[in-house]
This record gives structure tokens, C-alpha cells and sequence, in this order.
């Protein structure tokens, strides 16, 4: 058989997260289109811009050179500052020859371009100028002058830079928004889904019930209603399996009362020797088949019941000296000594039953498990602000990786005394649990060898 492949750690490239999956996809995306956008922008206005300005020198160059060259006037002058930063245009009128007549800027070093027509040129004096040029074509009269329209590039490159910025600004500005929201939304619809969980995590075998599909999105109702037709189907085995095993044990108590009867019987009848010793052996074997049909039927019915038992007021302390009481037989025959002392135990509402339940088990696996002239102790005292009853033993006690596991259903130490089950602690904790109360087996305080089954009171 194949070991499961098991999913290696998310990535940054690839993260398991639906907020994380959707800014990887999200992200990239919107800078792309932002670029795109931009580079559209850009030479969508450089193209407009560029004819704008194209049209407007031809319209001042055809304008100007109507006139005679005798009746020209000086133009007046403009400043660099104002040709840069305002894309006034510069206008320059020659005499057919190739003489300036005149210009409205002194200090722009461009020469008469013999093509007619649009140049791009350096100023020749200030080579940080970038000009453009539109050169009017020679006019039919001698007497015409001769124009050429000079607009500064670095006035339409900042246009155009300009205006770009500005249609970019709110793609930009709709990443941050987007992701915001995207971000609430993700959060938003995970609550509802921890929410789900947080159900299923407060569930155990007993509790199966439906988990509510409204609150999580449509797109994950499919998976909360698959769920829910397996939480019913394993609701529908659980209670097939309590009933066969509470049929079983219940089915198998009969012959088993009536094997012991004839076994009582048949005691008279076998002379002493052998037949006497297996006889015996029978007996021990009958008792714990017994006893093992007792914890499967007890633990049955607790597996069975959904609402926990009716409750009453409780004396504890009364109730510590009867479980103590009634193992004063057995301990006596091992030469155990049986304490109880300490504090008088709280009065508080609890079901008597599963009360006896839990200490029963305990001072049982205490007998049990500590050796012939041991000792136990029942002790009651507070610890952490609650009630604490410890069950203190002289045995063997149990390896500390050990002090959860016995708790689990028919596990037995290796090597254990024969005649237990392994079920005794599976219903002490179940019992007590139901009312409210932790069960814990530690190592004792003081060293010595042997076990303490601590049970905490409800605060
Ligand atoms: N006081 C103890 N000292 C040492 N070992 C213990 C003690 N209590 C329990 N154990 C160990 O834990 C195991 C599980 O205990 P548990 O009470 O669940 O079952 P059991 O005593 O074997 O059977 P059952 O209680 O059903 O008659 C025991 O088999 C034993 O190995
Ligand atoms: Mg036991």
C-alpha cells in the first residue's frame, strides 16, 4: 500500500488561502491593465495633442505671412518661460532670402528651414531647447515674408506626460480600493464558514445533529449538505452499533447468569484435587466474562443517552464513604489500608449515578492495581479555587506517556492483572465529563511509587 502523498506547505506562489489566491490572480492583473491603460492614454494623447499643435502653427504661419514685408511691425516679444510652460508659440518672419525680419523671442536660435513644412530642431545657441518647427511655404508675391512657427517639444511632452498621469490615476487608485473590498468580503464570508466550524468542532458522537447551511455562501452550501447527509448516515450507524452491543451484552447476561448458577451447583458435586482447582479457574473465568458484559452495557447505555441523566443535590462526602465503605471487604482480604480524610466536600447538583460511576472505577483500578498490604487514600481538599478529590494509591502507577492512553476503550496495560476489561476508565471520564467534572492521572506528589486519579469539581 502507498503512503497518502501529503500536501506540502502553501507557497507565496501558491497559498491555500482564498484571500491569498485571489491577490495573486488580482494583483498582477490590475498593474497589467493599469500599464496597458497608460500606454494607451499616452499615445492616444500624444497623437491629439501633436495635431492640436500641428493645426494651430499652420493656422498662425498662413496668417501671418499674408501681409506685405513693408508693413511688418516688430512682433512682440515672449519670454522662454512663458514658451515652455504655457506652449505659447514663437513666430519668426523672414525676408524670402533667408534675412529675419523679425521674432517674438530674440533669443530663438533657429535658422529658415529651406523645406517647407514641420521639423524637429535643436536651438542652436541653447541646446536644451528642443523645437517644433512649422516652415510656411514661400508665398506667390515677391513682396510676401516668409514664416516659420517655432512650439516648444518639452510643453508637449509634459502635456502629454500630464494628461496620461491623470487618466491613470483612477485605475490606480482602484487597486487599493478593490483589494480592500475583496479583502472585507474574503473575511466576511470566512467568518461565516469558521462559524460552521465552530459547530462542528463542539460536536461529539453524541451531538450529529445538522449543521445550519443558511449562513454559509451558495457556493459552499454543497459541501455543508454533503456533510450533513454524512452526519446522518454516521448517526444511523452509531446508534445500529450502540444497539448490537447493547443487544449483545444484553442477550449474553442470561446464559451467563444461568452457567454461573449451575456452576454454584456443581461446586457441591466436585470433590476436592484438580477437578476443584479448574472448577475454580471456571469461576474466575465466569466472573470476568461477566464483569466485562457489566462495563459493555454501562458504557452502552451511556453512549446511548443524549440528554445526561436527572440531577440531584449531592453530599459528596456521603458519597466518597459509601464507594469507600463498600471496597472495605475486598481490601481487607488484600491487607490494603483504606483512608479517607481531608476537607468536607461541597454539596452541588449531580447525577448520583454517574457520581458513583467515576469513583467506583477509581478505587476499583486502585485495589486492583496496588499490591497485597499497599495502601490508598481518598483525599478531598481545594486546588486553583475548585473542589479536587484525589484517589491516592501504592502500585505500580504508569509511565507518564501512558496517562491518557488508558483512557482509551479496552486498553490495558501490557502485563496488567488479569479481570479487568480496559472500559473502566472509559466510562469514568465519559461519566464525568457529563457532569462537568475533568478527570486527570498524575504521578504522586511526595515520589513514592503509585498513582493519583485526580477529579475536579465544577468550579
Ligand atoms: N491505579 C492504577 N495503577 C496502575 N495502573 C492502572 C491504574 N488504573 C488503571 N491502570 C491501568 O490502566 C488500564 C485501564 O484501566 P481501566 O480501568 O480502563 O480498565 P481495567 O481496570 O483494565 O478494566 P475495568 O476497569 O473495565 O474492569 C488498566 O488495565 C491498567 O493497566
Ligand atoms: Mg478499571
Amino acid at each position: 500500500m502507498t503512503a497518502p502523498v501529503k500536501p506540502g506547505p502553501p507557497r507565496w506562489y501558491r497559498p491555500r488561502s482564498l484571500r491569498g489566491k485571489l491577490l495573486i490572480w488580482l494583483v498582477p492583473l490590475y498593474l497589467v491593465m493599469a500599464l496597458l491603460s497608460g500606454a494607451a492614454s499616452y499615445y492616444r494623447y500624444e497623437a491629439l495633442i501633436r495635431r492640436f499643435m500641428d493645426e494651430l502653427m499652420e493656422t498662425l504661419a498662413y496668417s501671418h505671412g499674408a501681409g506685405r514685408i513693408e508693413d511688418i511691425a516688430p512682433l512682440p516679444l515672449l519670454s522662454l518661460a512663458r514658451a515652455n510652460e504655457n506652449g505659447a508659440v514663437v513666430v519668426q518672419l523672414w525676408t524670402q532670402d533667408g534675412r529675419l525680419i523679425t521674432s517674438s523671442r530674440s533669443d530663438a536660435a533657429v535658422p529658415l528651414q529651406a523645406k517647407p513644412g514641420h521639423h524637429l530642431l535643436v536651438d542652436e545657441k541653447n541646446k536644451d531647447q528642443l523645437w517644433r518647427v512649422f516652415t510656411a511655404p514661400p508665398g506667390v508675391r515677391a513682396n510676401q515674408p516668409r514664416v516659420q512657427v517655432l512650439q516648444s517639444e518639452r510643453f508637449a511632452k509634459e502635456e502629454v506626460a500630464r494628461r496620461t498621469f491623470f487618466a491613470a490615476v483612477p485605475i490606480a487608485l482602484l487597486v487599493p480600493v478593490t483589494l480592500l473590498v475583496l479583502w472585507l468580503v474574503v473575511a466576511r464570508t470566512s467568518r461565516s464558514l469558521h462559524s460552521v466550524a465552530d459547530h462542528v468542532a463542539r460536536r461529539d458522537h453524541r451531538n450529529l445533529d445538522e449543521l445550519p447551511a443558511s449562513q454559509v455562501p451558495e457556493e459552499i452550501a454543497p459541501l455543508v449538505g454533503a456533510f450533513n447527509t454524512l452526519l446522518a448516515r454516521l448517526q444511523q450507524a452509531f446508534v445500529a452499533q450502540r444497539r448490537f452491543v447493547q443487544d449483545a451484552a444484553h442477550e449474553l447476561r442470561t446464559p451467563m447468569t444461568a452457567v454461573a448458577l449451575q456452576m454454584e451447583n456443581l461446586r457441591a458435586s466436585v470433590p476436592d484435587g484438580q477437578a476443584r482447582d479448574q472448577l475454580a479457574q471456571l469461576e474466575a473465568g465466569m466472573r470476568r466474562a461477566h464483569h466485562l458484559v457489566e462495563q459493555l452495557l454501562c458504557l452502552s447505555r451511556q453512549d446511548a443517552s443524549a440528554t445526561p441523566p436527572p440531577t440531584d443535590p449531592v453530599d459528596l462526602t456521603a458519597l466518597l464513604r459509601e464507594s469507600v465503605g463498600q471496597c472495605m471487604a475486598l481490601a481487607d482480604r488484600r491487607r490494603i489500608e483504606v483512608g479517607f480524610n481531608g476537607q468536607v466536600a461541597p454539596v452541588f447538583r449531580a447525577s448520583v449515578s454517574d457520581l458513583r460511576s467515576v469513583f467506583d472505577n477509581l478505587l476499583d483500578n486502585a485495589l486492583r492495581y496496588t499490591p497485597e498490604g499497599g495502601e490508598i487514600e481518598v483525599r478531598v481538599h481545594t486546588a486553583g479555587g475548585r473542589a479536587v478529590v484525589d484517589v491516592v494509591d501504592s502500585g505500580p502507577g504508569l509511565p507518564h506517556h501512558m496517562l491518557e492512553r488508558v483512557f482509551d476503550r479496552f486498553f490495558r496495560m501490557p502485563g496488567a492483572p488479569s479481570g479487568g476489561s480496559g472500559l473502566g476508565l472509559a466510562i469514568t471520564r465519559a461519566a464525568a465529563l457529563r457532569q462537568g467534572l475533568s478527570v486527570e492521572l498524575r504521578a504522586r506528589d511526595d515520589g513514592a511509587s503509585g498513582l493519583v486519579a485526580r477529579v475536579r469539581l465544577p468550579a
